[in-house]
């Protein structure tokens, strides 16, 4: 395995050849997409099809729903961080392996350094736990807010469902919105959808 470093360039991977199912199954790495520096960090698990395709995550139906309901809830998709726990669509869309979820680790660890958010949202189970490093219950957690060390610092983490949560439950949509809401109040970006005081809240964030 090469050295970290000579596979990150900034916040993206060029290379990575850690995980032998993973470089057989993607097309390519995707990378997390977003301000270099920002306040809100949302980390998914892995790349799907339309990821793994168009090269950027949540730009599938789970993205159509995250989009739509940080639009409602006064935020900007092109203002936030949007990555992922692994960077490489795993086969069948199977859940990455605990060692997969290492071996992406330090470039997880790496982009949560430099963007440095105010506040980590990780995207369902997977993800969670990932940060965590404990089993969470998401829908029953969510909104919750803990502290998780990563490198030399200490960040907050908003528990929260995966968008996909809604497709087999639609009363999940009620939670991700809530946690969305509290997420945008947590980084003082609320103020909900439309009108100019909802915009400017955009604008200054
Ligand atoms: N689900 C994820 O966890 N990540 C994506 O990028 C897309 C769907």
């Amino acid at each position: 395995m090469s050295e970290e470093s000579d596979e990150m360039d900034g916040l993206e991977v060029l290379a990575c050849e850690r995980c032998p199912a993973l470089c057989e199954s993607r097309s390519r790495i995707v990378n997390g997409v977003g301000p270099a520096a920002a306040d809100l960090l949302f980390v998914g698990e892995a790349p799907g099809e339309s990821e793994d395709r168009q090269g950027e995550p949540f730009v599938g139906r789970s993205g159509d729903v995250l989009d739509s309901i940080l639009e409602e809830c006064g935020l900007d998709r092109t203002a936030v961080r949007i990555t992922n726990c692994v960077r490489c669509r795993p086969p069948e869309n199977r859940d990455p392996t605990g060692e997969e979820l290492g071996n992406c680790r330090s470039y997880l660890d790496r982009e949560i350094e430099r963007v440095d958010p105010e506040l980590l949202v990780p995207l369902g189970k997977v993800p969670a736990e990932h940060l965590l490093d404990r089993s969470v219950a998401v829908t029953t957690e969510a909104g919750a807010v803990h502290d998780a060390r990563i490198g030399d610092a200490s960040y907050r983490v908003l528990v929260c469902v995966h968008p996909a949560a809604t497709f087999y439950d639609p009363s999940q949509t009620d939670t991700l919105e809530a946690t969305l809401e509290t997420a945008a109040e947590l980084v003082g970006a609320s103020g909900g959808t439309g009108g100019e005081s909802g915009q400017s809240r955009i604008d200054g964030f």
